[in-house]
C-alpha cells in the first residue's frame, strides 16, 4: 500500500513541477514562485491519488488521467492558500512551511489562489483524456467547489464561528467544505475510467465518506498532533471560535464516527467495485493518520 501511494505521490509532484516555469527575468515570476511556493510545498496529494486510483480499478489508464489529478490538486492548493489568508483562518503555517501570505501578502496570496482555481479547470480540459471524460470531470469539480459546494461550505463554516452548532449543522458544513471535493476526487476517477454511473455514484457515496471522517481526524489532529508533525498551527480551531467535532462530541466519540464512516465507506467500495485492496487499506490509514 505504502509503495502504490508513493508512486502516485511522485507521478503528481513530478508532474506539478511542469507548471507556472518562467524565464528568469520574467515581470510575472514573483506571481509564478508564489504558485509554485504552495502547489510544490509537500502536500499528501490525497485527492489527486483518489482519483488515479478510481481510474486504474474502474479500467482507465491512469497516465491519461495524471493531468486530471493535478488540476485537482491544483484546486485543493488554492482552497489551503485562500484557508489559510487572516480574513478567513488567520493561520501562519502550512505543510511545514510559513502561509502563502506570510511569504508573499496577502494580496499576491489572494492572486495565487485565483489563479490556481482557474489553472485546475484548464489542466483538466487540456488533459489526455477523451473528450467527454474531460467535460465531465470538469462539470464533477465545479459542482464540488462553488456556491453549494466547498466555497458554500467555507461560507457556513465563518458563519458559525462563536455559536454552538448541532451535529447535523456541522455535518452539513463539512460534508460541503471537505467532503465534496472528496468525493469528486472519486467521481472523478471513474468518469475518467469512461465509467458507468452505477461506479461514479458508488465512487463519489465513497468520496463522502471517507471525506467526513477526513474532516473529524482533522478536527481531532488540531487539538491532538504536534505543528511539528501536522506541518499546521495547533489549536487553531479553538482560536477562531469554530465549530468542531472535538469541540461538540469530545474524543471517544470522534474516534467512534471516524470508524463508523470509514466501515461504511468500506461496505460501498466492495459492493460496487473489485481489486479494492489498495483503497481499502488507504482508508483504514487515513482514519489513522497522524498529519
Ligand atoms: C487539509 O487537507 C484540508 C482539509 C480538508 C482538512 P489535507 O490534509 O489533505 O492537506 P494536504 O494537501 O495534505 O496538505
Ligand atoms: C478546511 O478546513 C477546508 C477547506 C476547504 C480548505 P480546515 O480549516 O479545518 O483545514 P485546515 O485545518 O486549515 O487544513
Ligand atoms: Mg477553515
Ligand atoms: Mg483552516
Ligand atoms: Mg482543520
Amino acid at each position: 500500500m505504502k509503495n502504490r501511494l508513493s508512486e502516485y505521490r511522485t507521478l503528481i509532484d513530478r508532474r506539478l513541477e511542469d507548471f507556472f516555469v518562467l524565464p528568469e527575468g520574467d515581470p510575472m515570476s514573483g506571481y509564478a514562485e508564489a504558485l509554485r511556493y504552495s502547489l510544490l510545498s509537500g502536500g499528501k496529494r490525497i485527492r489527486g491519488t483518489l482519483l488515479l486510483e478510481f481510474c486504474r480499478i474502474c479500467g482507465g489508464e491512469v497516465a491519461a488521467a495524471l493531468d486530471a489529478a493535478c488540476g485537482l490538486e491544483m484546486l485543493h492548493t488554492y482552497s489551503l492558500i485562500h484557508d489559510d489568508l487572516p480574513c478567513m483562518d488567520d493561520d501562519d503555517l502550512r505543510r511545514g512551511k510559513p502561509t502563502n501570505h506570510v511569504v508573499y501578502g496577502e494580496c499576491v496570496a489572494t492572486l495565487a489562489g485565483d489563479a490556481l482555481q482557474a489553472e485546475a479547470f484548464g489542466t483538466i480540459l487540456r488533459s489526455d483524456l477523451p473528450g467527454e471524460a474531460r467535460l465531465r470531470c470538469a462539470e464533477l469539480l465545479a459542482d464540488a467547489v462553488g456556491f453549494d459546494g466547498m466555497c458554500g461550505g467555507q461560507y457556513l463554516d465563518m458563519l458559525g464561528e462563536g455559536k454552538v452548532l448541532t451535529t447535523a449543522e456541522l455535518d452539513a458544513i463539512n460534508r460541503r467544505k471537505t467532503g465534496a471535493l472528496l468525493s469528486a476526487a472519486c467521481a472523478m476517477g471513474a468518469a475518467a475510467a469512461g465509467g458507468s454511473k452505477e461506479q461514479e455514484t458508488a465512487a463519489a457515496r465513497f468520496g463522502t465518506l471517507i471525506g467526513l471522517a477526513f474532516q473529524i481526524r482533522d478536527d481531532m489532529l488540531d487539538v491532538l498532533s504536534t505543528e511539528e508533525e501536522l506541518g499546521k498551527p495547533i489549536g487553531s480551531d479553538r482560536n477562531e471560535g469554530k465549530n468542531t467535532y472535538m469541540a461538540l462530541l469530545g474524543l471517544e466519540e470522534c474516534t467512534r464516527a471516524v470508524g463508523r464512516l470509514t466501515d461504511e465507506a468500506l461496505a460501498v467500495l466492495r459492493e460496487q467495485f473489485s481489486d479494492t485492496a489498495f483503497l481499502e487499506s488507504l482508508a483504514e490509514s487515513l482514519a489513522a493518520r497522524k498529519s
